[in-house]
């Protein structure tokens, strides 16, 4: 497939990068940096916090699939995951592109957005420890960032796209699997950690799964 991995240059995009090429993919990484590419790729150049509509819509021109792991590195950097979010939509529609898929986070099936001011008060899947101890923690230690990934759970739904969109709990760096659980729409029970490149494993695989068109995916090792 002819892929476009936004956030290239991020543990999880890294790592989507690496196993794309590994698999045979044509790749175009798009990063805020290009310098820290590894030079035998093809690499646009832009920083999400203030895109140029004409380089988005030239990295995505022709791909069957984007994937990114676009997520601010510091509270005063949120915002860019979901105003980032809706320029590489926007750059999909001005070049037919459909299938794009996203890293979000366990809690925000949790996390009040604009187009959800009402979310269920727990996830399905969390257990008691994840629902009255983790999870109300990590909200509050990280509300900017969740609001971010929330606000852009919205765009992708409001897009009209072929969106996925996977909420990884704790991430760690162990090295790919490929042996993790998944579920649809809701975490899974017991499930506290994943590493970033079982998530980039699975950001792959769904590409060939038109059955997660539209859904929320849960993983956990
Ligand atoms: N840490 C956890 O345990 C955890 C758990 C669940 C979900 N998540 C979420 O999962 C996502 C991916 O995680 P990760 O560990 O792969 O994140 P990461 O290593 O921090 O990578 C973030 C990526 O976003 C890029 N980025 C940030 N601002 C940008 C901008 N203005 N323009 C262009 N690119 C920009 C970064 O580019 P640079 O390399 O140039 O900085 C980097 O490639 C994040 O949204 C994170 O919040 C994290």
């Amino acid at each position: 497939m002819k892929l476009a991995i936004f956030a290239a240059t991020g543990g999880i995009g890294r790592q989507a990068l690496e196993q794309a090429l590994a698999a045979g993919h044509e790749v175009t990484a798009v990063a805020r940096n290009s310098r820290n590419v590894r030079p035998d790729v093809r690499v646009v150049q832009s920083d999400l916090a203030a895109p140029d509509p004409a380089v988005l819509e030239s990295a995505v021109r022709g791909v069957d699939a984007v994937l990114s792991g676009l997520g601010a590195r510091s509270a005063s950097e949120a915002g860019v995951a979901w105003q980032g979010t809706r320029a590489i939509v926007q750059a999909m529609k001005a070049a037919n592109v459909r299938r794009i898929v996203v890293v979000s986070a366990a809690p925000i099936g949790t996390v009040p957005s604009p187009a959800r001011p009402k979310p269920p008060k727990h996830d399905p899947g969390d257990g008691f420890f994840m629902r009255h101890l983790l999870s109300p923690l990590i909200r509050v230690a990280l509300p900017k960032h969740y609001a971010d990934l929330a606000r852009m759970e919205d765009v992708l739904r409001e897009s009209g796209l072929d969106w996925t969109i996977v909420r990884p709990p704790r991430l760690t760096d162990t090295p790919v699997t490929g042996r993790y659980r998944t579920a649809y729409g809701q975490n899974l029970p017991g499930g506290a950690f994943i590493s970033r490149a079982d998530v980039a494993h699975l950001m792959l695989r769904v590409l060939r799964d038109s059955e997660t068109l539209q859904r929320i995916i849960g993983i956990a090792h």
